[in-house]
């Protein structure tokens, strides 16, 4: 347990708390609380623990390489993307007071129940974030996003397409070399680590601030020649004033790093996708929400990413978020 981890009681010297009981605690801040947002975090940790362990057996399990079919994005779906969206479906769907679920693998939200069912919560994720990666074992991760279930919308991709600022909850899962959770519900950042021998998320770090001053660029510079300007001239400023590059190609990875390390996490434009490559529901809102509430900024060119209004269920944005002074250091170089 870390030092900062609260304390109950001058003999106990430190807290051995799960994620689980940080989460009823925390729910009985708000005396109207029913339980049922506490039910869904559950429902993602048993989630996170079951892909976890399907990623750590990759190479044992058949469940490396492409199904041979596309995403409604049109991108190869890996075997465990497909595994990872079932055991989320499998882990939310009897959750009572899930209203729709919707994934970065489905063309279409799933509506599991109406507002008057009891449906209180829409839950968005990315089930397996840097799929491509997983069979050179590099760290990959699930990332999700929790909004109220507005019960006058009848139509599901409208009831999803709700800014980030509106967001209940947010965070991600890194299968790293450990298991980490990440999650914020608006109040500071908490951080917790799977403890594999008791199949526990617990917490190690409530608070979680990101650094700053750390002279840190993550970004696919390979794609530089197709950046506009701004990008560019960044780019070559931070050759010339001492700055280093770290870039795995996975965004929880890569976002994670930013969050303990410091320093600025970039998904531009590219003629590729002149729009970016990050979907605004399933990984730059999320990940805004994080980093937002650690301290940091997040910005889709010339928007703060939360703020943006989502168009349509698998919209893709920009993405330029981590420590306020680095993410300045790229804005003053942007248009607008
Ligand atoms: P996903 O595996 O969910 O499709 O996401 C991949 C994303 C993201 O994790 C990463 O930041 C980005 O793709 C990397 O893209 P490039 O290979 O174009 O750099
Ligand atoms: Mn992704
Ligand atoms: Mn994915």
């Amino acid at each position: 347990m870390t030092d900062d981890a609260p304390r109950d009681h001058p003999l106990v010297p430190d807290n051995l708390a799960s994620l689980q009981s940080h989460v009823l605690a925390e729910e009985t801040l708000f005396p109207n609380a029913t339980g049922d947002f506490s039910w869904i975090i559950s429902a993602i940790s048993l989630a996170g623990k079951t892909i976890a362990n399907k990623v750590r057996r990759a190479r044992l399990d058949d469940v490396l390489g492409s199904v041979g079919t596309e995403n409604v994005q049109g991108e190869t779906q890996q075997k465990l993307d497909v595994i990872a969206n079932e055991v989320l479906l499998r882990c939310l769907g009897s959750r009572g007071s899930i209203a729709v679920i919707a994934s970065e693998e489905d063309e279409e939200p799933l509506i599991l129940r109406t507002g008057s069912e009891g449906g209180k919560y829409c839950v968005l994720f990315d089930p397996l974030d840097g799929s491509s990666n997983l069979d050179i074992a590099v760290g990959v991760g699930t990332i999700f996003s929790v909004l109220r279930n507005d019960s006058e919308i009848a139509n599901s991709e409208r009831t999803v397409c709700q800014k980030g600022l509106q967001q209940v909850a947010a965070g991600y899962i890194l299968y790293g070399s450990s298991t980490i959770m990440v999650l914020t519900t608006g109040n500071g950042v908490d951080m917790f680590v799977l403890d594999m021998a008791i199949g526990s998320f617990l917490h190690v770090k409530s608070g979680l601030q990101i650094p700053p001053g750390n002279h840190t660029y993550s970004v696919n510079e390979a794609y530089a020649e197709q950046f506009p300007t701004g990008y560019r001239t960044y780019l070559q400023w931070a050759h010339e004033n001492g700055y280093s590059s770290r870039y795995i190609g996975s965004m929880v990875a890569d976002v994670h790093r930013i969050l303990m390390r410091g320093g600025v996490f970039i998904y531009p434009p590219t003629r590729r996708n002149p729009g970016g490559k990050l979907r605004l529901l399933y990984e730059a809102n999320p990940m805004a929400m994080v980093i937002e509430q650690a301290g940091g900024l997040a910005f889709s060119e010339g928007e703060r990413t939360l703020e943006i209004q989502p168009t349509e269920l698998h919209q893709r944005v920009p993405v330029l978020l981590g420590s306020p002074d680095e993410v300045e250091c790229v804005r003053r170089l942007l248009p607008g």
